[in-house]
C-alpha cells in the first residue's frame, strides 16, 4: 500500500493517529527544549512541522539523526499528528523517531557550497539553471501542481463536450502553419555531407523526405473532425522561431480542438466557456497555491480571475481594434496600421487600457494569417479570431477553416507552398465538406496566466528554447 502524504493526512485531519511521513526538509530551527523539522512531499504547498522534545528525554538514534539533518535531506519521521498551536497549520507532529534516508550537505568537505536550495529567497534565473531541483522550491511545486490541475481540466472540459481525445503525429512532412518555423528530423549524416559538399538526397533519408517536427495537430485534427465530429488534441508542438521572448519556446504543448458544423461564432463561445471553466476549475481546487502566487507573485491575480470568469469577453473585429489603436499610436514603438501584425505592446493595450478584460479580436487580413482560415466576402480578411488577456497578450488563436476547395487551392498557391503535399488536407474538401472550426490554446500560456509567473520558461518543468536544451 502507499504511504499516505501529506495533503492526505491534512484532509482526513487523522489527528491522534500515530503516523508516518516521508519527504525533504525545508528547515529545521532549535528552539529551547525543541527541534522543529518541517518536511515537504510537494503533494500540497504545506508541509507538515515535525516537534521533537529534546526535554523528554531523545534516545541516541534520534538525537544523532537530527545532528545529521539539513535542508535538503530526505527523511522519514513517526509521531502523533496533534493540533497546532502554532498559526497558519492545522495540525503538526509530536515526533516520536526519524530515519535520514539521504542527507543533503550545505557544505563540501573544503567548504564549497554543496545542496544550493538553502533557506533563502533565489532568483528565477539562478533556479533555471538548477531546473532539476527547482520543484522543491515553493514556487515550482505551485506552478507544477496548477499546471497539472488545468492539463485534467482540459480533459474533464472537452470529454464532458462530445469531443474525443486524438493524439496527432510529432513528425510530420506538412507544415501546418505555412509559416516555416520547423525543425527538420533526419538521420542523415550532417558532418558527412558536409564533407562531400553534396546537397542532402532526402530519398535516402529515414522518411524518404524532407520531415519535421510538427508546429501544430491542427490538419490531422481536421480531418477527424470531419468524421467523429468534435475531437481535441493535447499534445507537444515545436517552433524554431528564434524570438527570445518571455511568450515564447521552442517546445510547448498545445490544445486544439476542432468542430465540425461550427462557426467562428461557436468557436468563440466554446474558447471564452473553455477558460472560464479552466479558472473556474482552479479557483476551486488549487486555492492554496494560488493563494501563494497572490501574495508573492502577482498581486491581485485572484480578483483579476474572478472578475473575467464573470464577465463576458469583449469581441472586437480586427478592423476596429486597429481603429482603436491607432489613436492612441504614440504609446506604442510599433505604429499600429491596417495589415500589420499585431505587436505583443499591442495586445496589451487592447486588453490592458480599452476592454478592461479578455478581448477577442476576428477577421484578421489574410495575409498577416494562415492559408487554411476561411475567407470572407470582402476578400481581404479571413474568419480568424485570436483571444487576448490581460499581461500577457495572444492565449488562443483559432479560425473557422476554409471548405471551399477551388478557395483553398488558391490560398495554398498565393502562399507560394507545394499543392501536391496537401492532396489529403484538400480531400477533406472534395468528399463531404463541411463548415468547421477549431483553435488553438498555448498550454503553457494559460499557465503563465493563471500563477502570474512573468516569464513562459518557469511555467515547464524543461523549457526549450535558442540556445538552451540542458537537462
Ligand atoms: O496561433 P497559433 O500559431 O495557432 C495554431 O497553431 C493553430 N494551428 C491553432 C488552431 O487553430 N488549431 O498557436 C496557437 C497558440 C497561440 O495562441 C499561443 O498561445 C501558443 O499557441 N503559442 C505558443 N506558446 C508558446 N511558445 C510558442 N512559441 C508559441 N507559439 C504559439
Ligand atoms: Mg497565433
Amino acid at each position: 500500500m502507499l504511504y499516505p502524504l501529506i495533503k492526505e493526512l491534512l484532509d482526513l485531519e487523522a489527528l491522534s493517529q500515530n503516523i508516518t511521513v516521508r519527504g525533504w526538509v525545508r528547515t529545521k530551527r532549535e528552539l529551547k527544549n525543541l527541534t522543529f523539522i518541517e518536511v515537504n512531499d510537494g503533494s500540497c504547498f504545506s508541509g507538515l512541522q515535525c516537534t521533537f522534545d529534546r526535554e523528554k528525554g531523545l534516545d541516541g538514534g534520534i538525537t544523532g539523526a537530527l545532528a545529521k539533518i539539513t535542508t535538503g535531506a530526505s527523511v522519514e519521521i513517526q509521531g502523533l499528528l496533534v493540533p497546532s498551536p502554532a498559526q497558519g497549520q492545522k495540525a503538526e507532529l509530536a515526533a516520536a523517531g526519524i530515519v535520514l534516508l539521504g542527507g543533503a550537505p550545505a557544505e563540501n568537505s573544503d567548504g564549497t557550497a554543496a545542496y544550493p536550495l538553502q533557506k533563502k529567497r533565489h532568483s528565477l534565473e539562478f533556479l533555471r539553471e538548477i531546473s532539476h531541483l527547482r520543484a522543491r522550491t515553493n514556487t515550482f511545486g505551485a506552478v507544477m501542481r496548477v499546471r497539472n490541475r488545468l492539463a485534467f481540466g482540459i480533459h474533464r472540459f472537452f470529454q464532458d463536450r462530445g469531443f474525443f481525445y486524438i493524439n496527432t503525429p510529432v513528425i510530420t512532412a506538412s507544415d501546418a502553419e505555412g509559416a516555416g518555423a520547423m525543425f527538420q528530423v533526419t538521420t542523415l549524416d550532417l558532418g558527412e555531407l558536409a564533407k562531400s559538399g553534396k546537397a542532402p538526397d532526402y530519398t535516402k533519408d529515414f522518411f524518404g523526405k524532407p520531415s519535421y517536427l510538427t508546429v501544430s495537430g491542427q490538419l490531422e485534427g481536421e480531418t477527424y473532425a470531419t468524421a467523429l465530429s468534435r475531437v481535441y488534441t493535447f499534445g507537444p508542438t515545436f517552433r524554431a522561431e528564434n524570438s527570445n521572448t518571455t511568450r515564447h519556446l521552442a517546445e510547448f504543448w498545445m490544445v486544439e480542438p476542432e468542430m465540425a458544423f461550427a462557426s467562428l461564432a461557436d468557436n468563440m463561445d466554446l474558447a471564452e466557456d473553455f477558460l472560464k471553466f479552466l479558472f473556474t476549475l482552479v479557483r476551486a481546487e488549487c486555492d492554496e497555491d494560488l493563494r501563494f502566487f497572490d501574495t508573492h507573485i502577482e498581486k491581485g491575480i485572484i480578483a483579476a480571475m474572478d472578475q473575467v470568469i464573470h464577465a463576458s469577453f469583449t469581441r472586437m473585429s480586427y478592423t476596429d481594434a486597429v481603429a482603436e489603436l491607432e489613436k492612441h499610436k504614440d504609446k506604442f514603438e510599433f505604429s499600429p496600421y491596417w495589415g500589420c501584425d499585431l505587436q505583443s505592446e499591442h495586445e496589451k493595450f487592447l486588453t490592458g487600457e480599452i476592454a478592461g478584460g479578455p478581448v477577442i479580436v476576428t477577421d484578421y487580413p489574410k495575409d498577416i494569417k494562415a492559408f487554411y482560415m476561411k475567407q470572407n466576402d470582402d476578400g481581404k480578411t479571413v474568419r480568424a479570431m485570436d483571444v487576448l488577456v490581460p499581461r500577457l497578450g495572444e492565449i488562443i488563436g483559432g479560425s473557422q477553416r476554409e471548405d471551399d476547395l477551388s478557395r483553398l487551392e488558391n490560398r495554398i498557391q498565393e502562399a507560394g507552398m507545394n499543392i501536391r503535399d496537401y492532396w489529403w488536407y484538400l480531400d477533406l474538401r472534395r468528399y463531404g465538406t463541411v463548415p468547421h472550426s477549431g483553435f488553438g490554446l498555448g498550454f503553457e500560456r494559460l499557465v503563465q496566466y493563471v500563477t502570474g509567473m512573468a516569464n513562459i520558461r518557469d511555467v515547464i518543468p524543461y523549457p526549450r528554447s535558442a540556445g538552451q536544451a540542458d537537462f
